[in-house]
């Protein structure tokens, strides 16, 4: 438990970052060398930083790498992807590699549709209510279209009216769903905008009254489909295709399985999502909520073989991303990586990220019914304790190599393996 006296710092959010810093430190008797720690990370980022979230006082930097050998819908792409998490972006390297020869990454997609939905209780007729509401079609097209007229001017607004009566604890509910072509940007602020301009209308019209107004993340009409071939030979044969049938098979009947299959893919997909500064957890519940979507929760991949034994992969996925508003138009890195991407859409962005959920699957199924994932984990994992231990410059080699060469990676024996390197010195 920590010795914080108290969870109250007055007049925090008016602070200055640096004097933020100060007052947390001193709340919460930090040694001077963790405020130093996150005063560095703040340098030249702390404006941003300020200016994006309440509070702040540093920022976190999460590694960016390159997902080489991508091609996506016959373009060659390099793929900046920020993740924590080791073997990530080396397995879509391998994996897009492994497809190169048939052309990479197929994709399709389902347009930039979002949702937002509007609550609507106390109604005793809920049918009468929704039936009310169909008949407003035009005067609710024009009021969601009158709150983003920028929206309208580059070809997105108000499209459709969904509207479902849904049986809850509380007896039944219409929940109005105004559907809406956001184009470029990922449409929350739009949707949830028009929803809340919309919602007093619907009480004056029904007589029922609004609660909730926002959008939803299931975002099942703006979904992005990727396909990819992988041939025999660059799989290591029938045995390993087989076994990987057998990975996929087993983690579309089982969730305990499909949660962690599911979390590698989303292992590459939010490192994407994240680089492009889109929203990740929104990504995160609009799939897992959609790979649901039939009462049960299965793997979001699909695994089939082709007539030639080819071993054929299919992604399909909600993919609500785009390339104004939020971080992605003011984080300077976001907008840094997506010219490396070099994309002009939200579409053309979408389409990458679920190629990419695509090949870390492939790679996470291959690597599991062959050597395991340790192998390949093991390495970069011997780094990090050898530099959790201390080691400095060519100690971390030193370290790393001999705990990889006898095969454990434990922190006690790095630990006296640098003792030893340092004796000999
Ligand atoms: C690790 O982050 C991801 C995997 O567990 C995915 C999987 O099991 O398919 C390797």
């Amino acid at each position: 438990m920590s010795n914080l006296k108290s969870s109250r710092i007055e007049g925090l959010h008016k602070m200055p970052p640096e004097a933020r810093l100060r007052a947390v430190a001193q709340q919460a008797d930090l040694k001077e060398e963790y405020v130093d720690v996150l005063s560095a990370a703040a340098s030249g980022q702390i404006t941003l930083a300020d200016r994006l979230v309440e509070n702040a006082i540093s920022s976190m930097a999460i590694p960016i790498g390159i997902a080489t050998n991508m091609i996506v819908d016959g373009q060659e792409m390099l793929v900046p992807m920020a993740t924590e998490e080791s073997s990530v972006i080396a397995a879509v390297c391998n994996s897009a590699k492994r497809c190169r020869s048939t052309g990479g990454f197929k994709t399709s997609t389902s347009g930039p549709i979002m949702a937002a939905q509007i609550q609507l209780v106390g109604a005793t007729d809920p049918e009468n209510v929704r039936l009310k509401v169909l008949e407003r079609f035009d005067e609710i097209k024009e009021i969601c279209d009158t709150v983003d007229p920028l929206l309208l001017k580059f070809g997105g607004g108000f499209r459709d009216l969904d509207i479902r009566v849904i049986d809850t604890a509380e007896g039944p509910m219409t929940i109005v769903h105004i559907i809406v072509d956001t184009r470029d940007a990922m449409g929350a602020n739009a949707v949830n905008s028009m929803a809340e301009a919309l919602a007093p209308r619907l009480e004056e019209w029904t007589k029922a009254r609004s609660i909730l107004r926002i959008l939803t993340n299931l975002a099942d009409r703006r979904v992005v489909r990727a396909r990819a071939v992988w041939p025999l030979d660059e799989i290591g044969g029938e045995q390993v295709r087989d076994d990987m049938l057998s990975a996929y098979y087993f983690a579309d009947a089982d969730p305990y399985r499909a949660a962690t299959h599911n979390k590698g893919i989303m292992n590459g997909v939010s490192a994407v999502v994240l680089a492009t500064g889109n929203d990740t957890r929104a990504i995160e519940a609009g799939a897992h909520a959609y790979t649901a979507r039939d009462g049960w929760y299965r793997s979001m991949s699909r695994w089939e073989k082709d007539a030639d034994g080819n071993l054929v992969g299919i992604l399909e996925m909600p993919m609500a991303v785009g390339l104004i508003g939020g971080a992605t138009k003011i984080h300077p890195t976001a907008q840094a990586n997506l010219n490396i991407l070099g994309v002009k859409t939200a579409d053309a962005l979408a389409r990458i990220i679920v190629s990419v959920g695509l090949a870390q699957n492939f790679g996470a199924m291959r690597a599991l019914a062959t050597t395991g994932i340790q192998k390949g984990h093991m390495a970069l994992h011997a780094q990090n304790v050898a530099l959790m231990v201390g080691a400095t410059g060519p100690e971390i080699d030193q370290v790393a190599n001999e705990l990889k060469s006898i095969g454990k990676v434990r922190q006690d024996i790095a630990e006296e393996i640098l003792a030893r390197i340092r004796s000999e010195k």
